[in-house]
């Protein structure tokens, strides 16, 4: 099979922000207890917190984390996270059906994503909460001192503020599930007024409203437009969630999902911009994909969880070589759409549908879909590349005219030797043919092939796990690069990153 990829260095669709490649941990299952804190574990610091998943969380280069929830945040006092530990109230969550000892919170929280070389993207709650408890986390967390919330933070220990500077507006409030979930117009205002409080409080900050939690929901659409036009000028940005699975086995399906993840980015941005149109406002808001990855593995096992004890394993997903190829396409979506997608969250990123898995006691592990993460996040900053692409297609259960190759290029002109000029990222989709690629690289003559690496396995049910990787990045060799003209072989169901320099 061939197929043809154009470039031109100054085709480009736009800068990627590095926040494309951020995550999440939230109160659930063992993302946080007996994850990332486990006080007692032989890598555990003098805080209780892992340091050999901090040099995973490292390794992928997370500039964001998103926290504290999720559906967890629509029920969670901010408050009792906060002050002496021993005095934090044990609290029920309704969201999971879990206990929560708020031993781990906003301070512990700041601490870890320092330490891990992040940023926290905070989650207010508009569930149970409203406006007052959000403008408040905001003084707390980020007024220098002088006011009763900053006081009380300094007085609790923490003399800085801690300069959060992204905040999500609650979470999936358009879903029946979701603890107080609220009617779009409903929903709109108070979070309107919350992010109006909120940013008074600390002009630096920027916030995101929640959009629709798929793509798939009846109110998707309506959702977007009613929320935006309650509050355009208080927002800066929209959420979307997407998760896909393979439950029916269907993988040629499977592989095609991230079809919707452009057409799911494509129409919320079209959305977006009918209400700055209906508004005469010069304010773009522009889109936060803050929960996006591959959950099914664990539905059912998920279904047996005994209720109200703490940090139960769940949303465990063992991820495979198929899962690491839905999740690289899913980020090439989001880079293909760089101009528009500023902030993006795999989710999650410990132990809850996650690339980073831990043992307690024991290892802390890489799965499968760590890798496309990582390569991205270490590879593809700067700027996205718009090229032709040609490739034969096929059709398959939910989709039609799928391209066998899936791919998007990243420039960097200040990239160094060892990093390269040039990215290419690009998928395989076929499962039965090795794939041709031939592309024109106009601007980057003279540079040469640094690394041809792909994540590969003839089993596309292989998984890794805490004793070893089965499915890792190798490198392939035979790749050409003459004058503009570049040459190599995709194996069949295939990640691949190629750098130029
Ligand atoms: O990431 C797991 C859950 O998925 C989150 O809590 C929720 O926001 C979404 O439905």
């Amino acid at each position: 099979m061939k197929a043809k990829l154009t470039l031109h260095k100054e085709f480009a669709i736009g800068e990627t922000d590095r926040r494309i490649y951020g995550s999440f941990i939230e109160h659930l299952g063992r993302a946080v207890y007996r994850g990332i804190y486990e006080p007692g574990h032989p890598e555990a610091d003098s805080e209780g917190f892992r340091k050999d998943v901090i040099k995973l969380v490292e390794e992928c280069k997370v500039p964001i984390v998103r926290y504290p929830g999720g559906n967890f945040v629509s029920g969670f006092n901010w408050q009792d996270s906060v002050g002496p530990v021993e005095k934090r109230p044990e609290r029920l969550d309704l969201a999971w059906m879990t206990k929560e000892s708020n031993r781990i919170g906003l301070n512990e929280f700041a601490s870890w994503a320092k330490k891990a070389g992040s940023e926290v993207m905070y989650a207010v709650n508009l569930g149970t909460g409203g406006p007052e408890t959000a403008r408040n986390v905001v003084e707390y967390s980020n007024f220098p001192g002088g006011s009763y919330w900053s006081d009380l933070r300094k007085s609790h220990g923490v003399q800085d503020p801690h300069n959060i500077k992204l905040w999500c507006l609650g979470n999936e409030m358009d879903g029946p599930w979701q603890i107080c979930h609220r009617e779009a117009k409903d929903y709109g205002r108070v979070a309107s007024e919350a992010a109006k409080l909120m940013k008074w409080t600390d002009p630096s900050i920027e916030v995101v409203a929640c959009g629709s939690s798929g793509a798939r929901m009846p109110t998707f659409g309506d959702w977007e437009e009613t929320v935006l036009s309650e509050g355009y000028e208080n927002f800066d940005y929209l959420s979307l969630h997407q998760y896909f699975d393979n439950r029916d086995g269907d993988t040629k399906n499977f592989l095609a999902k991230s079809l919707e993840t452009e057409l799911f980015i494509k129409t919320v941005t079209g959305i977006c911009d009918l209400v700055q149109a209906k508004k005469r406002s010069k304010k773009q808001i522009h889109l936060s994909f803050d929960e996006w990855n591959v959950w099914y593995h664990s539905n059912d096992q998920d279904t047996k969880i005994e209720k109200w004890i703490e940090s139960p394993p769940r949303l465990e997903d063992i991820y495979t070589m198929e899962d690491a190829l839905v999740v690289g396409c899913m980020m090439i979506a989001l880079l293909k759409h760089a101009d528009r997608v500023k902030i993006a969250c795999l989710a999650q990123l410990v132990n809850v549908i996650a690339p980073i898995m831990t043992e307690i006691g024991g290892p802390a592990w890489r799965q499968t879909i760590f890798y496309p993460f990582m390569q991205a996040s270490t590879y593809g900053r700067g700027t996205v590349l718009r090229g032709p692409v040609s490739s034969p297609k096929y059709d398959s259960k939910e989709y039609s005219d799928v391209p066998y190759l899936e791919t998007v290029a990243v420039s960097n002109e200040a990239g160094s030797a060892a990093d390269g000029k040039l990215t290419i990222f690009a998928v395989n989709r076929s499962l039965d043919e090795a794939m041709e690629l031939d592309a024109d690289l106009y601007g980057f003559e003279g540079c040469k092939i640094i690394e041809h690496s792909t994540l590969h396995n003839d089993n596309l049910l292989a998984v890794n796990g805490p004793k070893g990787e089965v499915v890792k990045p190798q490198t392939v060799q035979g790749g050409k690069l003459d004058g503009a003209k570049l040459s190599v072989q995709l194996p069949k169901a295939s990640w691949n990153v190629i750098r130029i320099g």
